[in-house]
């Protein structure tokens, strides 16, 4: 068998933004973080912007653009408002999730084949400016296919559900879910869909993810700039990219 494609790693700076904004200042800026990501080998910046501007606001987006070379991935929510900001800023990729203004986190995957009508000219306009659209999906088939309707290029399966089981110790469960994840990944690729993955992904955790060989993309941000407070956020980027590699 051949070897697997490169995975690369997006590291989601949205919490760096978290910490700055809860004293309503400039710091810690996440275009610092990402300055600090493009130099120990991240492969990309991922960044939601969300309704309520609670982490990344409007103008760290084109900030983080203009001060690294590395691709953006925009998170957004599939409405009027987000299609415009990112058809403004031209990011490198679009992530289309769920919002609901109440969670704590993207709770869930989109639903991309309930919301066909919805979500088609939103990826329609996005892929006609160029830009890279992923849709946020759970690891089911019925979504791929959905996706492969949209148009999309991309899929990023959820992880979320694998990272929980795990924690729960449900190591049956966490077997199951995996599989659904390579699954996923492989019906995508078959599909000529890009597979990313993404959501809850820590040390612990990130290694049966990251050998799944369609998988090339993972998008991991909570855990590594927690760890950051800890190690430094250029030695947390850096042992997540050695394990990643370890099972390439
Ligand atoms: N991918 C997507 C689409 C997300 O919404 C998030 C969370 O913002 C992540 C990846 C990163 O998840 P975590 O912060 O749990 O690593």
């Amino acid at each position: 068998m051949s070897a697997p494609l490169p995975l690369r790693l997006g590291v989601n700076i949205d919490h760096v933004a978290t910490i700055r904004n809860a004293r309503g200042g400039d710091h810690p800026d996440p275009v610092r973080a990402a300055e600090i990501v493009a130099s120990v080998g991240g492969d990309g910046i991922t960044a939601h912007l969300r309704e309520d501007r609670r982490h990344i606001r409007d103008d760290d987006l084109k900030r983080i653009m203009a001060a690294t070379t590395l691709p953006l991935n925009l998170e957004m929510a599939a409405t009027e408002e987000m299609l415009e900001i990112a058809l403004r800023h031209k990011p490198h990729a679009a992530c289309i999730v769920p919002e609901k203004r109440e969670e704590r986190t993207t709770e869930g995957g989109l639903d991309a084949a309930g919301q066909h009508n919805h979500l088609a000219p939103i990826v329609g306009r996005l892929n006609d400016a160029g830009i890279r659209v992923s849709l946020f999906i759970e690891p089911d088939a019925r979504q791929i296919e959905a996706a492969m309707r949209l148009a999309a290029p991309v899929v990023e399966l959820h992880t979320g559900r694998y990272a929980h089981l795990g924690l729960d110790g449900d190591a049956a469960g966490v077997e199951t879910e995996l599989k659904r994840i390579a699954d996923a990944a492989a019906l995508a690729a078959k599909n000529g869909i890009e597979a990313h993955a993404g959501h809850g992904l820590t040390y612990e955790n990130v290694q049966p993810i990251a050998a799944i060989p369609q998988l090339r993309e993972l998008n991991i941000g909570h855990y590594l700039i927690g760890e950051a407070i800890f190690i430094g956020l250029e030695e947390s980027v850096r042992r997540m990219r050695t394990l990643m590699d370890e099972v390439r």
